[in-house]
């Protein structure tokens, strides 16, 4: 048996929801990761600085008693979105980035963006006060092949965004590709990328070879193979713009399994475990504090965590709970198709 410590971890992209299933949820999060960003993506959207204050109200009375966990609250931006609002939410604490979906990309983005010059004057001002625009970077032109959509986004929306905003921080989340990380890599300044543990672990193929398994189907959906170890190569080399952004993103098993499944895999649980197990794969657990602890908060401009988070490591693979309830109904855990020999110390 071996143990490893790290900082505390922070988890970068967060998927909550509200009522039954935020109470449900909330805890596996708070478990393990001292803060993380919370997706706006509610129905109706957490758009404006009063709705992120009710919504923080919400998370923070759906946490065991005497967690410490910390939401650190995004806005939805819309095409109504007010500059003034987003400004005041920011310089007053409140929220901590904004979030741009494009109309149509995911879960919940109807209300998302269409026209990203309608956003100009909103950008600009996140732009002068530093706030980072958090991107669901993918297109959604239906005659882009879905799994081209990231790289087709990068060249056509990223690369023209930064170049007329080049003082806009801009975290890319959840990145998919070698294309995506090509970018982010190659970028001078105000440019990182968030990265998830599923993206580390599975390939397309985990999604359709040998049955349709919905549980692994998500936004953006995984690629090739070649793609998911050129993410394993940039999370593992300790490079400060690459992070942890789980997307721990539940749904109920019958949204899963059904004609027309929702995106979306519920990692929250056992993501800290698996994310061990890859590091040690790549001989890089050394720079899995890089990873989940050090690199998101320097990109954020916050302090590390004081508190620390124990590993350990079994002689034998760790058996996951395969689903926890809740009471909006039943959530299935991320399942890697791997053995993982490490497990978070109680
Ligand atoms: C997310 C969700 O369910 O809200 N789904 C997903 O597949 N990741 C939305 C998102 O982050 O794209
Ligand atoms: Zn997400």
């Amino acid at each position: 048996m071996k143990t490893i410590e790290i900082p505390r971890p922070d988890d970068w992209h967060l998927h909550l929801r509200d009522g039954a299933m935020l109470e449900g949820v909330a805890p596996e999060s708070a478990r393990h990761f001292a803060r993380a960003i919370i997706m706006p993506n509610l129905v109706p959207p957490v758009v404006t600085k009063a709705d992120a204050e009710a919504y923080r109200g919400r998370i923070l009375a759906a946490l065991p008693q005497g967690s410490d966990f910390t939401p650190l609250m995004t806005l939805y931006l819309t095409e109504g979105t007010d500059a003034a609002d987003v400004a005041d939410a920011f310089t007053s604490g409140v929220a901590t980035a904004v979030k741009l979906y494009p109309a149509g990309a995911t879960t919940n983005s109807h209300s998302g963006v269409r026209d990203l010059g309608k956003v100009m004057g909103v950008l600009e001002t996140m732009a002068e006060i530093g706030m980072t625009l958090c991107i669901h970077g993918e297109v959604t032109d239906p005659a882009v092949d879905i799994f081209d959509r990231e790289k087709v986004f990068i060249d056509t929306v990223l690369d023209p965004l930064r170049q007329r905003l080049p003082e806009l921080r801009i975290t890319m989340e959840h990145i998919t590709t070698k294309d995506g990380a090509d970018y982010v890599a190659g970028a001078v300044k105000n440019l990182a990328a968030s990265i998830t543990t599923h993206h580390l672990m599975i390939n397309r193929n985990a999604i359709l070879a040998g049955g349709i398994r919905p549980h692994y189907y998500c936004l953006p959906v995984a690629k090739r193979e070649l793609h998911r170890l050129a993410l394993r190569k940039a999370a593992t080399s300790g490079d400060a713009r690459f992070f942890l952004g789980t997307d721990s993103a539940p749904h109920v098993d019958p949204m899963k399994e059904c004609g027309c499944g929702c995106a979306g895999i519920f990692t929250a649980t056992n993501t800290m475990a698996c994310l061990a197990q890859v590091f040690e794969e790549e001989n890089a657990l050394e720079k899995l504090a890089n990873f989940a602890s050090l690199n998101g908060p320097a990109w954020y401009r916050l302090p590390v965590n004081g508190e620390k988070l124990m590993l350990t490591r079994h002689d034998e693979p760790v058996e996951f709970p395969s689903h926890i309830q809740t009471g909006a109904g039943r959530v299935t855990v991320f399942d890697p198709m791997t053995p993982v020999y490490w497990s978070v110390e109680a």
